[in-house]
């Protein structure tokens, strides 16, 4: 377990933003984490993953903790599926990377999500038609008001779009430890989103590798590199409308692009709204909206996180105004 005092948060968070942390401790392995709890327990302190959907308000008065935790395990084999076992610190894209050599299908579309893979069930990451909680089996993590060691399956995470039971029941309760992911061995890819399908058939062969290359590559061309311009992905969620309101909205905007849901509601994707209202790749101050995606905002250079909230909320009030649709960040906004 490592201390560190008032220390910079600048390279623990993908905006690049510059906060200090009056602590941050930095756990290698269950027992660290059951340690520092001590610490934890009615003071102020955050949980942080790989810093790439968080913004630091101003600096922090409180503990951070990171959890490390190392390796990817195999515990479990048939013919059909594997069992891994990943270490909360993990980065994302390394497991995806480690499945993919192996042939093993189930994560292939969240190739380059940033973050750790300790950080994936808590916002149930989701990407080109998947999302983690899929192949989530079990969740291991520390209860911070009991100490108690939880198992969590796959249904108790009760995960939803960007949603779990970690930002509800456990919200600021659990450290998690490990994640365990059932993969296929004879994988079916997930092709069902258009731009995959197409980039895919031009490949002619849709092995999980070649998922994961034709992802990589869309991203890539979409999403900007957070070590070239700082951003934390998508800072707004999709938002879910009735099919009364989609309904007068598609008279007043016949080209409004959505997507029916099973409940009969319908998500309506964000960047539209945000370009319809005029901010794609427009800036205030050092705060910018990105050119390729209008939902990720960028720090163009020594932005601060007064300047990306002043865009956030100028955003969110024209998109109330022109559509009546009230955005909701899927950035966390953390404060002391
Ligand atoms: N669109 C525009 N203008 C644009 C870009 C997109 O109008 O400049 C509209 C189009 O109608 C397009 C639709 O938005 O069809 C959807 O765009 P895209 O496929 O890029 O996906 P998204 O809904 O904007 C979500 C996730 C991303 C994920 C992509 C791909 C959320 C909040 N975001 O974005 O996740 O990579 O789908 O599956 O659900 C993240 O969470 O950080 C993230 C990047």
């Amino acid at each position: 377990m490592n201390f560190y005092d008032n220390i910079s948060l600048r390279p623990f968070n993908t905006f690049g933003i510059e906060a200090k942390a009056r602590t941050l401790i930095e756990c290698y392995s269950t027992f660290d984490i059951a340690q520092s709890l001590e610490y934890l327990r009615g003071k102020e302190f955050c949980i942080l993953g790989g810093g790439s959907n968080v913004l630091f308000e101003g600096d922090y008065d409180g503990i951070v903790l990171r959890p490390r935790l190392a390796g990817i395990t195999l515990l479990h084999e048939t013919s059909d599926y594997v069992d891994l076992r990943v270490g909360a610190g993990v980065q994302w894209d390394t497991f995806v990377e480690y499945a993919v050599q192996r042939g093993y299908g189930g994560v292939e579309n969240l190739s380059g999500v940033p973050g750790t893979v300790g950080a994936a069930p808590v916002q149930n990451i989701g990407a080109y038609g998947v999302e983690a909680g899929s192949c989530i089996s079990r969740v291991e993590a520390l209860q911070i008001s009991t100490g108690k060691n939880l198992q969590l399956s796959r249904e108790q995470c009760h995960f939803g779009y960007r949603d779990s039971v970690f930002k509800h029941e456990l919200k600021r309760d659990a450290v998690i430890t490990y994640v365990s992911f059932r993969l296929a061995k004879h994988p079916v890819v997930n092709t069902s989103y258009g731009p995959v399908r197409e980039a895919l058939l031009k490949v002619g062969d849709s092995s999980v590798s070649n998922v994961r290359h034709v992802i990589l590559s869309i991203r890539e061309s979409k999403l900007p590199a957070p070590d070239e311009l700082g951003n934390a992905g998508s800072f707004f969620k999709n938002p879910e409308v009735s099919a009364s309101k989609h309904a007068s909205l598609l008279e007043q905007y016949p080209t409004l692009p959505a997507f029916s849901l099973p409940g009969g509601n319908f998500k309506v994707p964000a960047a539209w709204l945000i370009e319809q209202c005029g901010w794609k790749g427009k800036s205030m101050g050092m705060a910018g909206v990105h050119e390729n995606q209008p939902l990720v905002l960028v720090n163009r250079g020594g932005a601060s996180a007064c300047d990306i909230l002043a865009l956030a909320y100028s955003i969110i009030r024209d998109v109330k105004a022109k559509f009546g649709i009230e955005l909701r960040m899927e950035v966390n906004i953390v404060r002391s």
